[in-house]
C-alpha cells in the first residue's frame, strides 16, 4: 500500500492534524487537496503546539515533501505568515514545501465578500470562518479566479487583477457602498506581485510530482481538511464549506486518478462536534455540553469559536464510511469521555414517525431527526497513558466494539491524548 487518503468523518476537527503528523513518519509525501486557511490542524510535538492552516501537517518531519495541491485555495498572506512562523521555530521549509501552479488565490476582496455576505444573512448565517474561502471558489467556478501561476507572473497578475478589481469594486460600491481608491488598488496589485515573487520558488506541478512518486512506489498521504459533513456536495448543504473534503476530492485536488488511491482512513472523534450553524441531532446542551467543550478543548483552531458538542452519531459515521469508501478508522479524543458515568451512542434517527438508519439527504428531513440512543457504561478511569489496546478498560473496548459494529468499520488506531506518544496502534497503516 502506498497511497492513503486521511479524511474527516464528521464536521471537521476530528484530529486529522495529529494523525497526519504521526503517519508522516512513514510516508515520503503529504498532500493537502482542498480547502484553505479555514482549516486549523493541531499538532503537538514535545512541549510545542503547532496549528497548520495551509501547510500540510507533515512539515515537522525533516525531509518529507509537503505539497499544496491544485484543489486548495491559497491566501498568500496566510501562507507567508505560516512559513515565517515555522521558520522562527527552526522548521525547514525550503526544499520541503511545494505548491501547485493551478491552485487558486484568495484575495482581500474574497475576505471582504465573505464577511459582508455572512452579515447580510442575519439569522440564517452559515457561520463561515470569514477567510474568503467561499468567494474564492466562486471565482474559480466562474472562471475569473487568479491562479498561483498568475500570481507569480507580475504582468499577468496586474492585468487580471485590474479586471477583477474593477468588477468587484463595482459590486462593493453599488451594493455595499464601499469605495476603494485607485491608489489602494495600485497598492494591492503591487503587494500581491511581491507575494508572488516570495512564493515563486515553491511553485511546481503537484500532479506530476505525485504521479512520478507513485510510479516509484513512494508512500503518499493525502490530508483532507474539514470533514465529510462539510462537503459541498455530500454535506449538510448549505451549512458546508465550498470544497470537497471527501476522499474523492483527493483525486481532483491533487491530480491523481482514482485507480491510484489504495486506502481511505477516516478520522473519527469518539463524540461529535460542529462549529458554525446547521442541524446537529446529537448536540448536548447545558452543563454536559459545556463540560465536553472544556475537557476536549473544543474551541476552533482557526477562529477560537466554541464548538458545539454532542454524542457519537453512528448514522453520520456510517454515511462517512459510505461516501468515502473508508477502509478503516481512527478513533480520537476518547480520553475526553473518561469521567462520564454513562455514554450515549446514536444508533438511528426517529424522523416524521419513521425509524431511519441512513443519513437523510434532505436538510428539512435531517432537521426533524431525533436521535435514538443506546446507553453504555463509562469506564471511569484515566487512559491517557495507556499504549497497548489490551490494557484499555473492558468497558472502553466494548464502546469501541459497538461503534465498529454500528459503522461496520474497524478502528485501527485509538488516540488517547494530543501527544504523539498518546496513540494506540492496533494495526499498522503502511505495511
Ligand atoms: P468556510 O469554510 O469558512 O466557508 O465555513 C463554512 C462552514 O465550514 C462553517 O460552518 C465553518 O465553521 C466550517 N468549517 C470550515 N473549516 C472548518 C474546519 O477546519 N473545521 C471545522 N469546521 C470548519
Amino acid at each position: 500500500m502506498s497511497t492513503l487518503v486521511v479524511v474527516g468523518s464528521q464536521w471537521g476537527d476530528e484530529g486529522k492534524g495529529k494523525i497526519t503528523d504521526l503517519l508522516s513518519e512513514e510516508v515520503d509525501i503529504v498532500v493537502r487537496y482542498q480547502g484553505g486557511c479555514n482549516a486549523g490542524h493541531t499538532v503537538v510535538k514535545g512541549d510545542q503546539q503547532f496549528i497548520f492552516h495551509l501547510i500540510p501537517s507533515g512539515i515537522l518531519h525533516p525531509g518529507k515533501k509537503c505539497l499544496i495541491g491544485n484543489g486548495v485555495v491559497i491566501d498568500p498572506e496566510s501562507l507567508l505568515r505560516e512559513i515565517e512562523d515555522l521558520r522562527k521555530k527552526g522548521i525547514e521549509i525550503d526544499g520541503n514545501l511545494f505548491i501547485d501552479s493551478k491552485a487558486h488565490v484568495v484575495l482581500p476582496y474574497h475576505k471582504t465578500l465573505d464577511e459582508i455576505k455572512e452579515e447580510k444573512r442575519g439569522k440564517n448565517k452559515l457561520g463561515t470562518t470569514k477567510r474568503g474561502i467561499g468567494p474564492a471558489y466562486i471565482d474559480k467556478i466562474a472562471r475569473t479566479g487568479i491562479r498561483i501561476a498568475d500570481l507569480i507572473d507580475k504582468k499577468t497578475l496586474s492585468e487580471k487583477l485590474k479586471i477583477n478589481l474593477e468588477e468587484k469594486n463595482e459590486i462593493f460600491e453599488k451594493l455595499y457602498s464601499i469605495k476603494t481608491s485607485k491608489q489602494e488598488q495600485k497598492d494591492l496589485i503591487k503587494r500581491y506581485q511581491e507575494y508572488g515573487q516570495l512564493l515563486k520558488k515553491y511553485v511546481i506541478d503537484v500532479s506530476l510530482l505525485v504521479n512520478q512518486a507513485i510510479e516509484e512506489d513512494k508512500k503518499i498521504l493525502f490530508e483532507g481538511a474539514q470533514g465529510t459533513l462539510l462537503d459541498i456536495d455530500h454535506g449538510t448543504f448549505p451549512y458546508v464549506t465550498s470544497s470537497n473534503p471527501v476522499a474523492g476530492g483527493a483525486c481532483i485536488g491533487a491530480g491523481v486518478g482514482p485507480t491510484k488511491i489504495d486506502k481511505v482512513l477516516g478520522i473519527t472523534k469518539a463524540y461529535t462536534t460542529r462549529v458554525g450553524s446547521g442541524p446537529f441531532p446529537t448536540e448536548i446542551e447545558g452543563k454536559l455540553g459545556k463540560y465536553l467543550r472544556q475537557k476536549g478543548g473544543e474551541f476552533g483552531a482557526t477562529t477560537g469559536r466554541p464548538r458545539r458538542c454532542g454524542w457519537f452519531d453512528a448514522v453520520v459515521a456510517s454515511y462517512a464510511v459510505r461516501i468515502n469508501g473508508m477502509d478503516s478508522m481512527v478513533l480520537t479524543k476518547i480520553d475526553v469521555l473518561s469521567d462520564l458515568d454513562k455514554i450515549k451512542i446514536c444508533t438511528s434517527y426517529q424522523c416524521n414517525g419513521k425509524l431511519i438508519k441512513e443519513f437523510p439527504v434532505n436538510l428539512k428531513t435531517f432537521k426533524n431527526c431525533n436521535p435514538v440512543y443506546e446507553e453504555v457504561e463509562g469506564w471511569k478511569s484515566d487512559i491517557s497513558q495507556i499504549t497497548r489496546y489490551e490494557d484499555l478498560p473492558p468497558k472502553l473496548k466494548a464502546y469501541i466494539s459497538r461503534i465498529e459494529e454500528l459503522v461496520r468499520t474497524k478502528v485501527v488506531i485509538v488516540s488517547v491524548g494530543p501527544k504523539r506518544s498518546q496513540t494506540i496502534i492496533r494495526e499498522k497503516i503502511f505495511k
